[in-house]
């Protein structure tokens, strides 16, 4: 199976920079949430500029007042989505190494955003339960993006977290088309196929996947409206 991998990836940059100059101008928080996020090591793998910027139009699009999100890193989408919320607005982000919480923890602080993002520390196959069962739901917009063969996992969690109209957005759902892999022994790709196959196939949603290119290469994220 061939990969697109090869086919442009300096071109896609390119075009993400001339997007990003037209439409993300520079911003101090979000900017040195990047940057302390390098200085701590932690792998460069947060959205880009130009996908914060899509989460946070569909967030104000939704009018989202809670937003729980399954994979914080550093904060930089969190932030983005904190951006969106009304007066009185929250975002639950989870996240399961505690450097990273550590480090996006300060990089809300900084952002002005401590007040109403709260990040958790924890494996979310244990804080999504502990969500339920605290009646922490029902959350408006759900962003998946931590470990990909936890996804059919999160999804589940996200039914249960949500209501009618509540939108589930995840990550990575394409991974430079390796999603096409039947036969794939990577179990990151399998929990992906498994995700988009219960996307499809789930009666209380209504979905898409979008494919995507640019400085994170070929990928794609999954729109999912709750519709029952
Ligand atoms: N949403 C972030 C990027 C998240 S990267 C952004 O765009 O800015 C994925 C994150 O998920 C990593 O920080 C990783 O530590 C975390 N993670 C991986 N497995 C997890 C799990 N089981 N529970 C919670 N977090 C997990
Ligand atoms: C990678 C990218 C992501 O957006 C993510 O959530 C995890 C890993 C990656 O490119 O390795
Ligand atoms: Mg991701």
């Amino acid at each position: 199976m061939s990969t697109g991998a090869e086919v442009a990836p300096g071109l896609w940059a390119d075009v993400d920079a001339y997007i990003d100059g037209l439409f993300v101008p520079p911003d101090p928080a979000l900017d040195a949430a990047l940057e302390a996020s390098d200085a701590a090591g932690l792998p460069r793998i947060a959205i880009s500029p130009s996908q914060g910027k899509l989460l946070h139009l569909l967030a104000r699009l939704g009018g989202a007042r809670r937003i729980l999100e399954i994979g914080t890193l550093g904060g930089y989408s969190a932030i983005w989505l904190a951006r969106a919320l009304p007066p009185g607005g929250v975002v639950i982000t989870l996240e399961a190494d505690p450097k990273h919480a550590q480090v996006a923890r300060a990089n809300i602080e900084h952002a002005g955003l401590a007040a109403v993002v709260e990040v958790r520390l924890g494996l979310a196959q244990k804080t999504l339960p502990l969500l339920a069962r605290e009646g922490a739901g029902p959350f408006d917009l759900v962003f998946i993006d931590a470990d990909k063969h936890g996804y059919p996992d999160y999804l589940r969690w996200s039914l249960e977290l949500t209501k009618p109209g509540s939108l589930i957005i995840a990550d990575n759902v394409v991974r430079h088309g390796l999603v096409l892999d039947a036969a794939s022994d990577d179990a990151d790709i399998q929990g992906l196929r498994r995700f988009n196959e219960m996307l499809a196939s789930e009666p209380r949603l209504t979905a898409t996947v979008l494919q995507t290119v640019g400085v994170k290469q070929h990928d794609g994220f999954a729109f999912a409206l709750v519709t029952a």
